[in-house]
């Protein structure tokens, strides 16, 4: 509004009265006559719009500020879910046609029904450059992009060096500390656990894992879940805890395709 203001002349008022009316200015979107228009104690002003213009270029500007919070909230979502270096070029429409099978149409249509209300997650197994984080980061930026839904992407290794850092010396728990990691991960609308069964195993390991899965379970909350092993190798690495959670919250998806990377670069 004040920015339509700017540049209007202003008549003062004569004697305390308004004074006559100037003649109307041409509209600056439809060159129509614009009115001038009363203001108290100022005067007539001319307007650089008329009335129905300008409720369109008000109306145009807010739906401007609309779009520019929901970028601002996007990118802020974005950068908060972990996404970070060649993951932003992991989306669907870099997955490369031919291989577009059950995986990726299983994947897309999870994306396009995901909501807060969503309970089940998806787990996809399968060799090494198959495509599967590819496919679970394509998930949450559509998600994050199209809903702008709070989502959470992070590797196992990543998440085990974290919680390393929350113990003291004598490799307890720092009370304060396994709460926040918890409350972290526990609470956000989608998680999605990069790569599991790949880290070195101990018992805190499982332990820890085993509590944000859980956790995340109680409040039925969805995971999504990406592994080079099959549900039954998990389960003898993990235990039976954790994977039998797995099992019981994600729809089982295995990724065929031979390694992409090899097929993209044959050197490395
Ligand atoms: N079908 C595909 N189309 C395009 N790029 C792909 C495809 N599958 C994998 N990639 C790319 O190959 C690399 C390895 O894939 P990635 O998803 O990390 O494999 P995984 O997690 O199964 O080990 C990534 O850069 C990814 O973007
Ligand atoms: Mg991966
Ligand atoms: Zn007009």
């Amino acid at each position: 509004m004040q920015k339509l203001e700017e540049g209007v002349i202003v008549k003062f008022k004569e004697n305390g009265k308004a004074g006559k009316a100037p003649s109307s200015t041409p509209c600056k979107r439809c060159k129509r006559p614009a009115e001038p228009k009363l203001v108290p104690i100022i005067g007539w002003k001319e307007q650089e719009y008329c009335r129905e213009c300008l409720n369109i270029v008000l109306a145009e500007k807010e739906k401007e500020a609309q779009k520019r919070i929901k970028e601002e909230k996007i990118s802020r979502l974005i950068k908060e879910s972990g996404i970070r270096g060649i993951m932003y070029n992991m989306t669907f429409g870099s997955f490369e046609p031919r291989y577009r099978g059950v995986a990726y149409s299983t994947a897309k249509k999870y994306a396009e029904d995901f909501g807060i209300g969503t309970k089940h997650g998806l787990m996809f197994y399968g060799h090494a450059g198959s495509g599967k984080t590819h496919l679970a980061v394509a998930i949450i930026k559509q998600i994050i992009e199209e809903k702008q839904i709070r989502v959470k992407f992070v590797r196992i290794v990543d998440l085990l060096l974290e919680i390393r850092k929350t113990f003291d010396e004598n490799e307890s728990w720092k009370a304060e500390n396994e709460s926040d990691l918890l409350r972290k991960y526990a609470l956000v609308p989608l998680l999605i656990l990069d790569d599991i069964g790949s880290e070195k195993t101990t018992d805190w390991v499982r332990q820890v894992l085993y509590q944000i899965i859980d956790e995340r379970w109680i409040e039925q909350r969805p995971i999504i879940v990406t592994s080079n092993l099959t549900l039954d190798e998990l389960e003898a690495r993990l235990g039976e805890r954790i994977a039998s959670r797995i099992a019981g919250m994600t729809q089982l998806i295995e990724m065929r395709s031979n390694d992409y990377r090899i097929k993209i670069n044959p050197k490395i």
